[in-house]
């Protein structure tokens, strides 16, 4: 079917929603885009802007019928991929309501319109902020929702999206993936609360000294961006040789942890630069180290992670 029904992906002029975009066309599928570009940026939509079997809707998640709108154009959804989101945690602090909105009940309102066209699949974006502050390493499936007070209403509003739809009775089947602190060309390095590696990336190509807010012990799970690509497929069945994958919310980590500092020391080194790093205070609300056990979606997907840190450093590092 995927040559014919349409592939919708939310979020597409984003950082993991380009890349998928991509991917989709490769694999033969036809794909919808939809960003509103509040995040999104329209040179990551550059390299397939014109492939034959992309179209692209510039829209907010929040208006509804918007995957009505697509279905009577395009004809029926193969599956709808939720990525738009307010993506900073930050704002999402500042901004709760807006918040609210976009990141949850976008969710509940594209479910329920994918459930009346009878569109059979929902691949989610989920988040490793879904388990706040939890010091249970590594941080299984089932930990998040134990703790009454949020850290971020991002992490809240991503929580009870995933909830909603890994629920998704006689709905699409629905998989959430709790993505962990995923990297790669195209993630945008200009803000201060941009992903570590964007930023470490963009200052030793500029021969600055690599910033560290705090002692730099602490740790993250980082997972290069077509290894994720690659979940959101076999999650929506498209990867032939993988297994059916029922409704679920799986994480998708690398399973291992990396200091900031030995990162920093890594990207110094791909970079040849000595050790020039600037040493600041900790960063507010900071986490001190998250890592994914990542067995459900080995064994329900036969997914793993196979771009290694340095290889996905490499590639990062060229594109900047
Ligand atoms: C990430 C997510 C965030 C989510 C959280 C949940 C990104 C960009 N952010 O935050 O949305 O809520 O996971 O687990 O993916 N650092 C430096 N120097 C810098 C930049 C960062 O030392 O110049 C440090 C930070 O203080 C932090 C670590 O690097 O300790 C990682 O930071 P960041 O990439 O922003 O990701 P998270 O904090 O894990």
């Amino acid at each position: 079917t995927s040559a014919e029904a349409v592939c919708v992906v939310t979020g597409a002029a984003g950082f993991v929603g380009s890349h998928l975009c991509e991917r989709l066309l490769g694999l033969g599928c036809r794909v919808m885009g939809v960003d509103n570009f509040f995040s999104g940026r329209w040179e990551n939509l550059t390299p397939f802007r014109d492939h034959p079997r992309f179209s692209f809707l510039e829209r907010s998640v929040t208006e509804p019928g918007l995957l009505r709108e697509i279905a009577a154009e395009h004809g029926p959804l193969a599956c709808v991929f939720h990525l738009a989101a307010i993506v900073s945690v930050p704002y999402s602090v500042d901004h709760p309501e807006e918040t609210w909105a976009v990141n949850y009940q976008s969710t509940i309102g594209l479910l329920q319109e994918a459930g009346r066209l009878g569109c059979a699949r929902f691949v989610f974006a989920g988040s490793a902020a879904e388990y706040g502050d939890d010091a249970r390493l590594p941080l299984r499936e089932s930990y998040a929702g134990d703790q009454t007070s949020w850290l971020s209403p991002y992490g809240e509003a991503k929580y009870r999206s995933s909830r909603a739809v890994a629920a998704c009775g006689d709905g699409p089947r629905g998989v959430a993936l709790r993505c962990f602190n995923i990297f790669g060309p195209r993630q945008d390095p200009s803000s201060p609360y941009s992903g570590v590696i964007s930023r470490f990336a963009e200052m030793a190509v500029r021969g600055e000294a690599l910033t560290i807010f705090g002692d730099g012990h602490q740790s993250r799970d980082f997972v290069y961006v077509s290894d994720v690509v690659d979940a959101y497929c076999r999650a929506a069945g498209l990867v032939a040789s993988a297994p059916e994958v029922p409704a679920g919310i799986y994480n998708v980590g690398s399973g291992t942890r990396t200091t900031i500092l030995e990162l920093a020391r890594m990207i110094l080194s791909l970079t040849e630069r000595g050790e020039s790093i600037r040493f600041y205070a900790e960063r507010p609300g900071d986490i001190r180290h998250s890592v994914a056990c990542i067995d459900a979606i080995q064994a329900v997907m036969a997914w793993r992670p196979r771009v290694s840190l340095e290889e996905g450093l490499r590639e990062t590092l060229r594109w900047m």
